[in-house]
């Protein structure tokens, strides 16, 4: 596919992977609708690819409140038409191990990582469905494949995205609408640094970008990012004991003995999306 010209609209883009896949694809000369709670930094990163020659909107989109992605999709349709790619990277994580999680935290990290792309493609696919195109990319993550302790509802939700998504595929496949995994690993980012892993590569959210945009302009229907996670997953596929073993001896010495999840660990924290932004875009700008 090239990119020139669609439309692509991108959630949890203001900082991280969504922020430089936001930048990758606008480079790639897509018009990039960026999304995220936080209405300062999506229109800071709209600015910026605006200021380097690309075209960008902005948008207020808390992906767990359905009429906040009713809106923000609304109002991204009457600025630029209809989606022609989503991709799905809002995501939380709570590391800890089971016993110590606070309830509330597993029912948030589900909201986010699988209501929240649920409720972004129910939003898109309509549109797609009457124009027979359409590309939607889920972020899912290497946990999907080979689980990691003291992530055990992170893993659970990205292996849910998975699953969904190779189902969702076939479903909508006569539609002319694909659907596209990617599996990042450890990545340097607020929630990467916010981790305790000790040994993976730690990949820079551009390669982590560059991998979404190649899988999707090829229409992949998978894609592992970084040659170590691709060799983890491959092999915890054929001897699943031994991925297990080595996300299990990762854990160990990442992250010793019972305790509660570390201070800052917990995304409850987080700001909501204020009410008065919620479907709120760069005004007055042609972008
Ligand atoms: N970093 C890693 O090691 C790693 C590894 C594998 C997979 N992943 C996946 O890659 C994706 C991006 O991760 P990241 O590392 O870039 O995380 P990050 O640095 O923590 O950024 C998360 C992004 O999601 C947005 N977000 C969070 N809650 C949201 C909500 N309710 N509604 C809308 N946006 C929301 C945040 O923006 P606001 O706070 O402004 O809303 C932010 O833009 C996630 O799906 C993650 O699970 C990451």
């Amino acid at each position: 596919m090239d990119l020139a010209g669609k439309n692509v609209l991108v959630t949890g883009a203001s900082r991280g992977i969504g922020r430089a896949i936001a930048h990758v694809f606008a480079r790639a000369g897509a018009r990039v609708l960026l999304t995220a709670r936080t209405w300062e930094a999506v229109v800071a990163e709209a600015d910026a690819i605006v200021s380097a020659g690309g075209q960008a909107w902005a948008h207020v989109m808390d992906v767990t409140n359905t009429q906040s992605v009713a809106r923000a999709v609304a109002c991204a349709r009457r600025e630029v038409g209809e989606i022609d790619v989503v991709i799905n990277n809002a995501g939380a994580c709570c590391q800890g191990y089971f016993v110590d999680e606070n309830p509330l935290l597993a029912h948030h990290q589900m909201e986010v990582n699988y209501f929240g792309a649920l409720r972004v493609i129910r939003a898109v696919l309509p549109g797609m469905r009457a124009r027979r195109q359409g590309t939607i990319v889920n972020i899912a993550s290497v946990v999907a494949a080979v689980p990691y302790p003291t992530e055990a509802t992170h893993s659970a939700t990205k292996a849910a995205l998975v699953a969904f998504s190779q189902a969702l595929r076939a479903e909508v496949a006569d539609d002319g609408i694909r659907v596209v995994v990617v599996l990042p690993g450890h990545t340097d980012t607020d929630m990467g640094r916010r981790v305790s892993i000790k040994g993976p590569l730690v990949q820079g959210p551009e390669q982590v970008a560059r991998v979404v945009l190649v899988a999707t302009c090829r229409g992949r229907r998978q894609a592992v990012a970084g040659t170590s996670n691709r060799i983890l997953v491959l092999a915890s596929r054929v001897w699943p004991k031994l991925g297990e073993d080595a996300m299990a001896s990762t854990a160990r010495r990442s992250f010793p003995g019972a305790r509660t999840p570390k201070e800052g660990t917990a995304d409850s924290s987080e700001p909501a999306c204020p009410a008065e932004q919620v479907g709120r875009t760069v005004q007055g700008k042609s972008r």
